[in-house]
């Protein structure tokens, strides 16, 4: 059923309407809030990363799972980036001595973390979960793209409201069985809008569109 309150242009009628809606809706949404925060507008942000961590081979050559590092995913709101420990794992002994290692290496030393740049950040006002789409079925690759094919990670999608209302009420293109949402390469042998439907049928999956869902 189309909503009359958020029709496909609804990002420009609520930016006009932003002040008007804060009011009724909470005063933690304010204009200021919307015009301070940059990042809804933010697709191709790649910041500079302290260590040249690559997601290209680590994730595409060297296949690991993203789960391998970001352990957190599908049992948390927060994805986590990894502790130092985890890249030691493998870099006591592979390139031990390598320029490009000091930075984890000291890091290893000291217990202070390595301070990651984060890419992604959604302004405090709206409520995002990880665990909640991934063990539903959404793939990384629906808000992250081809992580795997990056060697810095860059921002794809622009993490608007009218961005997660658009899938919402038509989540179906993007629900697999939950075991495959790490495989940013898999390429269903059907339709997958009919795989979606199924499972969304099978699991009872709703995604909220009222304002409380998102804004808590
Ligand atoms: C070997 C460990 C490792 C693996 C495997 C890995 N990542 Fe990462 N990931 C990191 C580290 C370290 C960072 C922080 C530095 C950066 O942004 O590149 C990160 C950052 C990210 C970010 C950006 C987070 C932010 O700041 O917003 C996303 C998104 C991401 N990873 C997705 C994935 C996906 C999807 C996979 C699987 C295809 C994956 N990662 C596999 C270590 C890993
Ligand atoms: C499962 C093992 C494994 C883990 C875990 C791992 N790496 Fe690696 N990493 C490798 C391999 C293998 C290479 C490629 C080495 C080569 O080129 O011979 C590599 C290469 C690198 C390089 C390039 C080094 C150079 O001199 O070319 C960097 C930087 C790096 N990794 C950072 C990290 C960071 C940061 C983490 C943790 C977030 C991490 N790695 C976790 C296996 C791993
Ligand atoms: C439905 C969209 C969606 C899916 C699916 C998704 N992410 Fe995210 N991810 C986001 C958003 C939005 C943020 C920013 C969250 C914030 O700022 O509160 C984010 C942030 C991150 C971060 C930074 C740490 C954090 O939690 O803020 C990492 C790492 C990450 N995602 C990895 C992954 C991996 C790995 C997968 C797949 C297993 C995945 N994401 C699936 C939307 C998604
Ligand atoms: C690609 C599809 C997709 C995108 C994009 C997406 N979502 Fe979702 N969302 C879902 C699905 C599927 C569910 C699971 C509903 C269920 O299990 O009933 C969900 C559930 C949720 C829930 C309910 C979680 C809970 O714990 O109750 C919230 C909140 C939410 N999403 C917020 C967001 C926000 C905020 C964004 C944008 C930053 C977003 N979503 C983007 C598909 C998506
Ligand atoms: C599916 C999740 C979701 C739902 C449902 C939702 N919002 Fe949002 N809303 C967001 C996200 C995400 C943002 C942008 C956060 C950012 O820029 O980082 C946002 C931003 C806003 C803003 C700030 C202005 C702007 O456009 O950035 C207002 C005001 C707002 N929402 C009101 C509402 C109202 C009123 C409803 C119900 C009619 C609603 N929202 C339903 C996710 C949602």
């Amino acid at each position: 059923m189309p909503n009359p309150i958020f029709p496909k242009s609804a990002d420009r009628i609520l930016r006009l309407g932003a002040a008007v809606a804060a009011v009724a809706v909470a005063g933690t949404l304010g204009l200021a809030a919307y015009m301070a925060h940059p990042t809804r507008i933010d697709t191709g942000y790649t910041p500079v990363q302290p260590v040249a961590f690559s997601h290209k081979l680590h994730a595409g050559n060297l296949g690991m799972d993203c789960r391998y590092c970001h352990s957190t995913v599908e049992k948390s709101g927060y994805a986590a980036v990894p502790a130092t420990e985890v890249c030691m794992n493998c870099h006591v002994r592979v390139k031990p001595d390598s320029p490009l290692l000091q930075r984890v290496r000291e890091s290893y030393a000291t217990g202070e973390p390595v301070p990651w740049v984060k890419v992604h950040k959604l302004a405090d006002y709206a409520y995002f979960n990880h665990q909640a789409h991934v063990t539903a079925g959404v793939s990384c690759v629906s808000c992250h793209g081809r992580v795997d094919q990056m060697i810095e990670v860059k921002q794809v999608q622009p993490l608007s409201m009218a961005w997660c209302l658009e899938c919402h009420r038509n989540p179906a293109p993007h629900i697999r069985p939950p075991e495959l949402v790490t495989r940013l390469d898999w390429k269903p042998d059907r339709d997958p809008a009919e795989i979606g439907r199924e499972l969304i049928a099978a699991k009872n999956i709703h995604p909220p569109v009222n304002c409380s869902g998102c804004h808590r």
